[in-house]
């Protein structure tokens, strides 16, 4: 795992959606593993940024979202459809039939995480997983006690995201369950970028990267990840007890090419 501190929220989201860029150059055709979230607004104001001004080519990239509500149809406001809709894929030069979201309105749920699990394989593995980290210690909606192997499944949302999330629906009833890629899903990408920012952040973000591997913090899984870089604010790093010594490690070994 390599840990990236930057000085702010700004500087995280900058390095992000950089390194981002940067795999879509390297690999044009990457499959790239999509999150959403508060955090992710900024990384996709970036990108849709870097598509206009450098021409930043999405036409032949293959997108999987991590999760979606379930009973929440693709125009609803509040669906992870329409946030990615409108905060990326309207904007940039993608092809909508290579974007792939959950169906949370599919008549057989189960059906539709066996469906999705198989068309990922389809296209050969996700390249690239970018993931946030929700305050109950979760990746996708992987709640606590998620089984570190788990697949594409529906989950029911614990209080605390529920509670975290809240505010998105402005009032508008908020789904209690969606359907998540699994952990063992996630583990199988064979890059994962994961970005906190945040001082809210910071509890949880120590638990999982210094604490035990547990399915009650499901993000401690990507501990077993062979290529996981975490990028953080200096907020979101303030309980890591081994802050210096992640930033000697980044400056004298860097894993991502445009460091090296
Ligand atoms: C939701 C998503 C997660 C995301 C988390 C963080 O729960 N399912 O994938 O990581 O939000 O949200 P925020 O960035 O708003 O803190």
């Amino acid at each position: 795992m390599e840990i990236i501190i930057q000085p702010d929220a700004t500087a995280a989201t900058r390095l992000a959606a950089q390194l981002i860029s940067a795999a879509i150059r390297n690999k044009p055709d990457l499959v790239l593993g999509l999150a959403t979230g508060r955090t992710m607004e900024g990384v996709y104001t970036l990108l849709a940024a870097m598509h206009k001004k450098e021409g930043l080519d999405f036409s032949r990239v293959t997108t999987f979202n991590l999760d979606e509500y379930i009973g929440l149809p693709a125009d609803s406001p509040y669906s992870y459809h329409y946030y990615m809709h409108t905060r990326l894929f309207s904007r940039v030069n993608i092809n909508l039939a290579n974007t792939h979201i959950p169906d949370g309105t599919a008549p057989d749920i189960d059906e539709e995480c066996r469906r999705y699990e198989r068309q990922i394989k389809s296209c050969g593995g996700i390249d690239l997983q970018l993931l946030g980290l929700g305050q109950a210690g979760h990746i996708g909606f992987n709640e606590p006690l998620s089984a570190l192997l788990s697949r594409t499944r529906a989950k029911a949302l614990t209080p605390l995201t529920l509670e975290q999330n809240r505010p998105l629906f402005k009032g508008a009833p908020m789904p209690t369950r969606a359907i998540t890629v699994g952990i063992g899903t996630i583990l199988e990408s064979r890059r994962c970028l994961m970005l906190v920012t945040g001082r809210d952040k910071a509890v949880v973000l120590a638990k999982a990267l210094e604490g035990p591997i547990t399915s009650m913090i499901s993000a401690s899984a990507l501990q077993l990840h062979p290529h996981c870089t975490v990028i953080v604010d200096e907020e979101a790093a303030a309980n890591l007890q081994e802050r210096e010594y992640y930033r000697w490690i980044f400056s004298t070994e860097p894993e991502w090419e445009p460091y090296r």
